[in-house]
């Protein structure tokens, strides 16, 4: 082992693991889709390293821009105004949906949602959240406890006032239907849930604009639709967690944006920065900004809008656009959609493939819809090591989410080192 392995190892926890259990790369670099360990080693990106890495790696724009904010140095308080800071919140108003102008910038997703969460009970004055049955929000402990991701049941009784409606999850849909046929009741579940905890008492509802880690559940046409309805009957604030799904992810600036309806806040991370600078926002409706026109935001930190992060902001929104990057999504999306439809009909192992833009799932099955038992995803895991794929998986998921930078041969060139690797160990 490397000396900044073992000194690593040493010194800083890894997340999400035992640390004997730890398999840490040592990254130096990286180019495109691709990174580079210390041992000369190219990997396939295919989990834009966190779900972040939309810009991909070794951006010149990216570097040039942090390098450039790094040498003035600026330290400033949370309250300073300064010209990166008012462009970060411009830039923002600009890619949001139309009557979305104000944003609260901070450090992460988690963060981002936290203080969704708090605008929406101070502006309600109601405490109680909804949120999806599989679902992830972040790792704080309230936002643990609010995910409906089985990492948070260490961690209960966390946020108090918790309730949860059904996902989209067409494949098992609880309801027994089919998205083409059904009447969109897994959104109107939301309905059910508030009418049984009383209506009034609810501050919000949080929802991905695409779930992610939990099973990438696309939302079939019209599902916002009725979450808007029922938020607006109800006065409860919608909140749109994009920390995953935003920034050209989808093919859009934002999943939502593919229906055209406009949430309350929408919720901001990763591909905010690109993964070149941490960096968090809440972008809020004029609604909820006009109300702390004249009631404290009782929100804040000491990084808050740091100028390193508005930069960051900055750098990478000129850089989606300057590339057209988000414009040339759709078109992979489309090409990696029907390869893997060609995957399934040729493998009895595929249940079904999901996604939208470059954000999709492969979801393994022995027969009936059983999924593959938890040995044979360790095995392909390891099959897509053996040739240099990086990417995530969760339960019987195996997910592709590369740079959105990818270009399509490298695309082809990819999934076929999953075929292989899926054939390696099902077939
Ligand atoms: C949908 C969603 N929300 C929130 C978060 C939390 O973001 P962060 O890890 O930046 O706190 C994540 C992280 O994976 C996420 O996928």
């Amino acid at each position: 082992m490397s000396d900044v392995l073992d000194a690593q190892r040493e010194h800083v926890f890894y997340t999400w693991t035992a640390q004997k259990k730890a398999s840490p790369m040592e990254i130096v670099g990286g180019e495109g889709a691709r990174f580079q360990t210390a041992d000369g080693e190219w990997w396939w990106d295919l989990g834009s390293t966190t779900w972040n890495a939309n810009l991909g790696h070794g951006h010149d724009g990216m570097k040039k821009a942090m390098a450039e904010a790094g040498g003035v140095g600026l330290v400033a308080s949370p309250t300073a105004a300064f010209p990166e800071k008012a462009r970060a919140g411009q830039l923002l108003a600009e890619i949001s949906p139309e009557g979305m102008n104000k944003s609260f910038i901070c450090l992460s997703g988690a963060e981002a949602n936290e203080n969704a969460i708090k605008m929406a009970r101070m502006v309600t004055g109601r405490s109680k959240v909804v949120a999806r049955t599989r679902s992830y929000h972040g790792a704080t402990l309230a936002m643990l406890s609010l995910s409906g991701d089985p990492r948070r049941e260490l961690f209960e009784p966390g946020l108090p006032g918790v309730l949860r409606f059904t996902d989209p999850y067409c494949y098992r849909c609880k309801f027994g239907l089919r998205p083409d046929s059904c009447q969109r009741e897994c959104a109107s579940d939301l309905e059910t849930t508030l009418l049984e905890a009383g209506p009034e008492t609810v501050a919000a509802v949080i929802v991905e604009g695409v779930t992610g880690a939990n099973g990438v559940f696309p939302a079939p046409a019209g599902y916002f639709k009725r979450l808007r309805e029922i938020c607006d009957q109800y006065g409860v604030m919608l909140i749109c967690d994009e920390v995953l799904s935003g920034f050209g992810r989808t093919g859009k600036w934002f999943a939502i944006n593919h229906e055209g309806v406009v949430p309350d806040m929408i919720t901001c991370a990763k591909g905010l920065t690109g993964g070149y600078a941490p960096g968090g926002a809440v972008i809020v409706s004029d609604k909820v900004a006009e109300y702390f026109e004249d009631h404290t935001l009782f929100c804040g930190l000491t990084t808050y809008a740091h100028p390193l992060v508005c930069s960051a902001i900055c750098a990478a929104i000129d850089c989606y656009r300057k590339g057209g990057i988000i414009e040339g999504v759709p078109a992979k999306g489309e090409w990696l959609h029907q390869r893997l439809l060609q995957l399934q009909s040729t493998r009895p192992f595929v249940g079904e493939v999901r996604g939208l833009g470059l954000l999709w799932a492969v979801e393994l099955v022995q027969t009936q819809k059983n999924p593959i038992l938890p040995e044979k995803m360790d095995a392909i895991y390891a099959a897509l090591k053996k040739r240099r794929v990086y990417t995530f998986r969760r339960d019987n998921f195996l997910y592709l989410a590369p740079p959105l930078v990818i270009t399509i041969r490298e695309l082809e060139e990819v999934v076929g080192l999953v075929e292989q690797s899926l054939d390696e160990v099902l077939a």
